[in-house]
């Protein structure tokens, strides 16, 4: 299978998937993996200036293949994080959770590759004109923040990519080859999977979440907050079912425990940050096989397709 499409020759990979930045979880044994199998790591820049630096550092030990960084814009401890991103020599960065203005000029002058992460169109025109080199649109069926007004990526892809010229990375209920492929069809160039790298042998939570993912089925998630203007969506649990409808617990507040359920494995302690794609997730696989196994399935769907609808016709 030989991808060589814009999303490939930006990032330098051979595979265009991405795995999803999380924080806490894509640590450098999960990014460098990921990267080491020929697609394309994330490290998340969620955490303290150090940290991160200490993980860039640590996937360079680990992989000599390209990674990226996430720089989570509201969520951004220190903007000084925008130069030890250059200083360490890092070529792709996806910007999130803010405006594509703040940082894009300041990433495109020192001659890094920029992908905006968008939920709708007018997000992506947005970073378009504000120089992005690409998109990862993401639908709402994805783990983690959300737009409040909710789109899901069977509608967001295939309207972005009819209004825009550039690049996109599908994001949003992707987790093998038959979702690789729809995106593609869709007007993708490349993926990017979150609730999938979760549940992976490298992914450093604990095993009771992994196995949440696994037997999650496709109606298990839920979006909290809403109402409060930050929706996140997140496994059905107890905890998360009772606050479905009620409003008066800030969501935010149980994430403040993350430590209970990466650590500990206490599922109803903190908000497991969850896709609606777990339905679709049935075994805890090392990283690097999930991205074998999808460029496989990526190819047979597209070969089968291919042979029903384009195949020489049989007289009838
Ligand atoms: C456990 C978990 C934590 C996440 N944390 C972050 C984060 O810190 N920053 C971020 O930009 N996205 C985060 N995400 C969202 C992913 O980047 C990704 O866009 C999303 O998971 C894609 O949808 P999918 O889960 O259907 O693959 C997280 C996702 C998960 C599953």
């Amino acid at each position: 299978m030989q991808f060589d499409n814009p999303v490939t020759r930006m990032l330098g990979v051979e595979i265009p998937i991405l795995q999803a930045p999380m924080g806490y979880i894509a640590k450098p044994d999960l990014v460098a993996a990921v990267s080491e199998a020929g697609a394309m790591g994330l490290v998340p820049g969620s955490l303290g200036i150090e940290e991160v630096r200490a993980d860039i550092r640590r996937v360079r030990e680990l992989t000599s293949k390209p990674f990226g960084i996430n720089l989570p814009i509201a969520f951004i401890r220190d903007v000084a994080i925008v130069d030890m991103i250059v200083e360490e020599g890092v070529r792709f960065v996806t910007t999130s959770a803010g405006s594509p203005d703040t940082h894009t000029a300041r990433l495109k002058d020192a001659g890094l590759t920029v992908f905006h992460v968008v939920p709708t169109l007018r997000a992506a025109q947005k970073a378009v004109a504000a120089g992005v080199d690409g998109l990862v649109v993401e639908g709402s069926e994805g783990a983690g923040f959300k737009n409040p007004r909710e789109v899901s990526t069977m509608v967001l892809l295939p309207l972005i990519a009819s209004q825009l010229g550039v690049p996109i990375i599908a994001a949003g209920g992707i987790a093998d080859g038959r979702s690789m492929a729809a995106a593609f069809a869709l007007g993708a160039e490349g993926v990017q999977m979150g609730t999938r790298m979760v549940a992976t042998k490298e992914s450093p939570v604990h095993e009771n979440m992994k196995l949440a993912i696994v037997a999650a089925a496709e109606t298990d998630t839920l979006m909290l907050n809403k109402e409060r203007g930050k929706p996140v969506r997140v496994l059905r649990t107890q905890t998360t079912s009772a606050m479905e409808f009620d409003n008066a617990r800030d969501a935010m507040e149980l994430l403040g425990d993350i430590a209970a359920l990466y650590e500990r494995g206490d599922l109803e302690a903190s908000l497991a940050q969850c896709g609606q794609v777990a339905g679709r997730i049935d075994a805890i696989v090392p990283a690097g096989e999930i991205i074998r196994k999808t460029v496989e399935e990526f190819d047979a769907v597209l070969r089968g397709m291919a042979n029903h609808y384009l195949g020489t016709p049989t007289p009838a």
